[in-house]
C-alpha cells in the first residue's frame, strides 16, 4: 500500500486535531503509506466546505453516511458527539472502514461493546483515541510492566480518580 485514503466525520475542535495528525503523520512515521484527505463530513452548513479549503480534503458532505458508502476510503476518523459513536462505529465497520474512534466510545459500556462488536464481525481494524497510548515515556512504562521487570503490578489507580 503507497497511499491510504481517510475520512474525518465530525470536524468540531477533535476532527481538526485528527486532521492535523494525518498530515503530519509521515514526519514521525516515514515508513507509513502517504495518506490521501478524501473526505470530511460534518452536519453544520459550510463547516465541510471550510475544512476541505483549510486542510486539503479531496470532498466534504453533510452527510457521514455518503463516507460509509463511498469505497475508495480505508479508514475513518469518527470525531462527532459521544451520542453518535454506535451508529457510526457499527455502520462505517460494516462498510469495511477501519476507524479511529475518538474516546469515550459512546454513551455507555454498551455502546462501546457494540461498536467492538461491529468492528470484530467486520474484521477491521479499529483504535481509540487516547493521547498518550503512543507517548515514549508511556510505551517505555508498558514495556517495562509487561516484561515483568517492575515485578508484579499490585496496586493501579482506577481510571475515574
Ligand atoms: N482524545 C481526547 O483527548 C478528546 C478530547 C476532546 C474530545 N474528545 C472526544 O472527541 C469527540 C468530539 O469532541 P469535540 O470536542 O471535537 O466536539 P465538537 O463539538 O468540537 O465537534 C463535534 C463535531 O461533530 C459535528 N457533528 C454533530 N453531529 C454530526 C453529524 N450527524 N454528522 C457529522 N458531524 C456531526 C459537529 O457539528 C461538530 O463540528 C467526542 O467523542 C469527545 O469525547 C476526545
Amino acid at each position: 500500500m503507497t497511499e491510504m485514503s481517510v475520512a474525518v466525520a465530525g470536524f468540531g475542535w477533535m476532527g481538526r486535531v485528527h486532521a492535523q495528525a494525518y498530515l503530519r503523520l509521515r514526519q514521525s512515521y516515514p515508513e507509513l503509506p502517504a495518506i490521501r484527505l478524501v473526505c470530511v463530513a460534518d452536519d453544520v452548513p459550510g463547516r465541510g466546505v471550510e475544512a476541505a479549503e483549510q486542510f486539503g480534503f479531496d470532498s466534504c458532505t453533510q452527510d457521514w453516511r455518503n463516507i460509509a458508502a463511498d469505497p475508495a476510503i480505508d479508514a475513518v476518523s469518527i470525531t462527532a458527539p459521544n451520542f453518535l459513536h454506535r451508529e457510526m462505529g457499527v455502520a462505517l465497520a460494516e462498510a469495511g472502514k477501519h476507524i479511529w474512534i475518538e474516546k469515550p466510545v459512546g454513551l455507555s459500556t454498551e455502546d462501546a461493546k457494540a461498536v467492538a462488536v461491529g468492528v470484530d464481525a467486520a474484521g477491521v481494524q479499529a483504535a481509540v483515541g487516547f493521547n498518550y497510548r503512543n507517548a515514549p515515556a508511556v510505551a517505555l512504562a508498558k514495556n517495562l510492566i509487561t516484561s515483568g521487570e517492575l515485578g508484579t503490578i499490585t496496586f493501579t489507580v482506577p481510571i475515574s480518580q
